[in-house]
């Protein structure tokens, strides 16, 4: 898929102030830090298109883009960070759960992991939520760069491992660098994908 426009709408904090829920909607969400908004820069090749920081918590309200004036790209803040007091920390699950649960036309969430790391407790839980509340999510690996291929290899076959102890089936994952670029090509196929079947199924309504 070419990213022929890429366009900031608007940042809020509750889910009915939204842009129409008409088009489809991928949601990127993961721990403070993790390279979010930097993937959607890279996604879109629009440097300072979300805003993007060495300091966690930098994302704090749901920020949508309208991509190709077709389908909705949305930078989430982030979780697990320690540093912020127990009520923003309540406030932010509460817009999230919300965001997550109400948003009928939210296609696809990303759930972004560092594949620095070996499988953290707050990923696998965040994910088994989704699964529980049956959100279609897939994984997103990120900062591939940082490290060899296989010790991201090593970390990403431990997320497999832990999560098809709770899941029959494994969600689909893909393995990124916003510095390298990697991944950019399939995950906008696989979104490409998705918006044709979900038009497709308009059309025959
Ligand atoms: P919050 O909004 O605070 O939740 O963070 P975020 O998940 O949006 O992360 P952000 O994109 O702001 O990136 C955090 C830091 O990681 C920045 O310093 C980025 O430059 C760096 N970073 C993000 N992606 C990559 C990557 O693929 N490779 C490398 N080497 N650094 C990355
Ligand atoms: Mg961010």
């Amino acid at each position: 898929m070419q990213i022929r426009d890429a366009t900031f709408l608007m940042s809020n904090s509750r889910v009915d102030q939204c842009p129409p829920p008409t088009l489809p909607e991928y949601a990127f969400i993961g721990r403070s830090n993790v390279g979010k908004s930097s993937l959607i820069n890279m996604l879109t090749e629009r440097r300072g298109l979300a805003k993007t920081s060495s300091l966690p918590g930098k994302t704090q309200l749901i920020n949508h883009f309208l991509i190709n004036k077709e389908w909705y790209l949305v930078d989430l803040p982030g979780y697990g960070y320690a540093k912020v007091s127990k009520e923003s920390r309540v406030q932010w699950g509460r817009m999230i759960n919300f965001y997550l649960r109400q948003r009928e036309n939210l296609a696809c969430v990303f759930v972004l992991i560092d594949s620095r790391h070996t499988a953290q407790a707050v990923d696998l839980e965040f994910m088994e939520m989704l699964g529980t509340e049956g959100i279609p999510f897939v994984m997103v690996f990120t900062k591939a760069d940082k490290q060899s291929g296989s010790r991201t290899h090593q970390n990403v076959v431990d997320y497999m491992q832990k999560m098809s102890q709770s899941w029959d089936e494994v969600p689909r994952h893909f393995i990124t660098s916003a510095e390298e670029k990697t991944g950019r090509e399939e995950l906008l196929s696989f979104i490409a994908d998705i918006n044709q079947q979900l038009a497709q199924t308009q059309e025959n309504v």
